[in-house]
């Protein structure tokens, strides 16, 4: 596997692949690899000729200060598990590459869907990602580039950026992976405490028994039973549970035929702040 750090000579070394008429996929990542970001990897590979994988932990992104200074840095076993998929490319870019001395946001409109969700809670945050996608995608010029459906909401960001933006590139959301137990693997996981990471499996459990109910319940009366379902659980704290429109992200009140629907949760594990989601299809 090739590592750069120097944006000019990855784009020299892609521009060379791809006047041999190679196609490239990406997998953008903050590093802390773990099989879900493999997964991509390796659907980036069956389906390309090059493989290229980024690791940067993007400053602008976080807003919590706290939790940017303790996101997993894992890079040696990063580069392991990149090798044992066989993975063509590696960027590792520093801050100064990417931002020179300014390490600001461009201020993005995604029609509406950074309002929603994480965007309520993480000011800012769908800012600092349109900025190091939009940067990463003009450095890499990748066909396709993959991302999880776990970050469903920053997914359909994405493909409003490309849309907005007339970026040239394919993107394709990819199955949530999950540990044994259901907890949707993380590389925020490994910061959990051994009782938080055995309480979090709850949030998968939740969302199966809401998906369960989807359609016999109202939107409203399903959200009411989860809020009051993670209220009684003594280690988990439930910051949003709200039934969404795939398409809007926008809360759904009144479930429409013809309509894709999605329940989203965000919990707190003691310090350590976990997201999830699950499609949702009502039973007739
Ligand atoms: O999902 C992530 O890991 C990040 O948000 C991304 C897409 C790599 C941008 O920093």
């Amino acid at each position: 596997m090739k590592i750069f750090t120097k944006k000019s000579e990855l784009k020299e070394f892609l521009s060379n692949q791809k006047a041999d008429g190679k196609s490239i996929g990406f997998v953008p990542t903050m590093g802390a690899l773990h099989q879900g970001h493999l997964s991509l990897i390796k659907r980036a590979k069956e389906k390309n000729d090059i493989g290229v994988v980024s690791i940067f932990v993007n400053p602008t992104q976080f807003d919590n200060k706290e939790d940017l200074d303790k996101y997993p840095k894992t890079f040696d076993n990063d580069v392991l598990l990149l090798e044992s998929v066989n993975c063509d490319v590696l960027f590792f870019p520093s801050v100064e590459e990417i931002y020179a001395e300014n390490i600001t946001s461009e201020k993005f409109d995604f029609d509406g869907l950074e309002h929603q969700m994480e965007g309520k809670f993480r000011d800012g945050h769908f800012d600092g990602v349109g900025t190091i996608v939009k940067a990463l995608f003009e450095i890499v010029e990748p066909d396709t580039a993959y991302f999880g459906r776990k970050d469903f909401q920053q997914l359909q960001i994405i493909h409003k950026l490309v849309e907005k933006h007339n970026i040239p590139v394919k993107i394709k959301g990819r199955p949530i992976f999950r540990e044994e137990d259901g907890l949707a693997m993380s590389s925020r996981n490994v910061r959990l405490t051994k009782e938080h990471r055995e309480a979090a499996p709850f949030i998968y459990k939740t969302l199966k028994k809401a998906r369960k109910k989807f359609g016999a319940k109202s939107a409203k009366e399903l959200t009411e039973w989860v809020e009051k379902k993670l209220k009684k659980h003594p280690l988990l704290e439930l910051e949003y549970f709200t039934i969404a429109d795939e398409q809007t992200l926008e809360t759904a009140t009144i479930i429409e035929p013809n309509k894709k629907y999605r329940a989203f949760i965000a919990v707190f594990a003691g310090d350590i702040r976990l997201i999830d989601n699950i499609s949702l299809k009502r039973k007739h």
